[in-house]
């Protein structure tokens, strides 16, 4: 595969993907503990994985198993590696569901699709596809996927914004990414970025958290859900961690003039929210128009309000139509 496929040598910074595919083709072939962060998987998700993935997993968090995945959905993992996350998914999505892992590097690939095999015996079925390709050129259809996972790979792309780019354009409506990622408590500085093997370790190529929500909001995400894990590492004095962040792709109203007004009662626990530049204080019902009705009737915000419509206070938007 081309290195600098679909990517403007413009839009690249740090480590190519060339010398990134180098570094994870030899933890491929062998266990790397340097490049082992603190995972701690939930036993009973990994009954049916063999223990050679194990020993090749190099991802900082459990993003599967925080994507409530429901059975039936499909789920990509990118940089899946040695294919632990989408061996967890597998389970979860069941016969009915899918899972697509994407890695660029050869000996990842190889091994995840031997382990496939056996994962398919362990279920009963095969769900599993591992694809070769990029982050930033994702071999995925155009809105076909509901959730998209990461196991601290983000962090390795020459090109972040483009990744989120692609994470949004695989997305259907109202989809949801889960990235586990490592994350700088500043900006990481040139020389650095520069340092493969740094790199190579997930820490050097760490965005800041403001400026992975500025990438991903560019690309369109809402709705950002975010859990600081754990200290990773201090390099030269900067502080990296271990993030888990969610953010869902907007479902916008097909037709804007099929529903009325509604309004809307924030339950709490805040005093006040702020959502889409509108606040709401808990318990006071806030006039609001189609848009909004539509956007907090989906995941993240369901659950939160009260959807009221004006003419019949004692029922919430009826769940098949547009707003609801
Ligand atoms: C840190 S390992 C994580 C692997 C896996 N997610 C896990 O938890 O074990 C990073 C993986 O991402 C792949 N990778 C890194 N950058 C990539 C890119 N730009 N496009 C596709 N794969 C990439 C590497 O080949 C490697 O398998």
């Amino acid at each position: 595969m081309n290195d600098r496929s679909n990517v403007s040598q413009a839009a690249q910074t740090g480590v190519s993907r060339n010398e990134v595919r180098d570094f994870y083709a030899k933890a491929a072939v062998a266990s790397q503990e340097s490049l082992c962060c603190p995972v701690k998987y939930d036993p009973g998700d990994l009954s049916h994985v063999p223990e050679e993935v194990l020993s090749i997993s190099y991802g900082c968090g459990s993003p599967v198993s925080r994507a409530s995945i429901s059975p039936g959905e499909t789920l990509v993992d990118l940089g899946s590696g040695g294919g632990i996350d989408c061996f967890i998914a597998a389970k979860v999505v069941g016969p009915e569901g899918r899972v697509i892992g994407v890695d660029m590097t050869d000996e990842m690939l190889e091994k995840a699709r031997r382990h496939a095999t056996q994962v398919a015996d362990n279920l009963g079925y095969a769900n599993v596809d591992f694809r070769q390709g990029f982050l930033e050129a994702i071999p995925v259809d155009d809105a076909s996927v509901n959730a998209v996972t990461s196991n601290c790979v983000v962090n390795l792309s020459p090109a972040k914004q483009e990744v989120f780019r692609e994470i949004s354009r695989i997305l259907k409506p109202g989809g949801r990414f889960v990235i586990a990622d490592i994350i700088s408590d500043r900006e990481v500085p040139d020389a650095m970025r520069q340092n493969t093997e740094l790199w190579g370790e997930c820490v050097s190529g760490a965005l800041t958290l403001e400026r992975f929500l500025e990438y991903a909001k560019g690309a369109g995400f809402h709705g950002f859900q975010v859990s600081k894990d754990y200290l990773w590492k201090v390099v030269e004095g900067i502080k990296f961690y271990s993030y888990i962040i969610t953010a869902y792709k907007p479902d916008p109203l097909e037709d804007p003039s099929c529903c009325k007004e509604y309004f809307a009662v924030y339950g709490g626990p805040f005093d006040r929210i702020e959502v889409a530049g509108q606040e709401f204080n808990v318990g006071v019902a806030r006039e609001i128009d189609d848009e909004t009705c539509h956007l907090l009737s989906q995941a993240p915000y369901s659950g939160l309000f009260s959807l009221i419509d004006p003419d019949n206070e004692n029922a919430e938007p009826e769940t098949d139509s547009c707003c609801g």
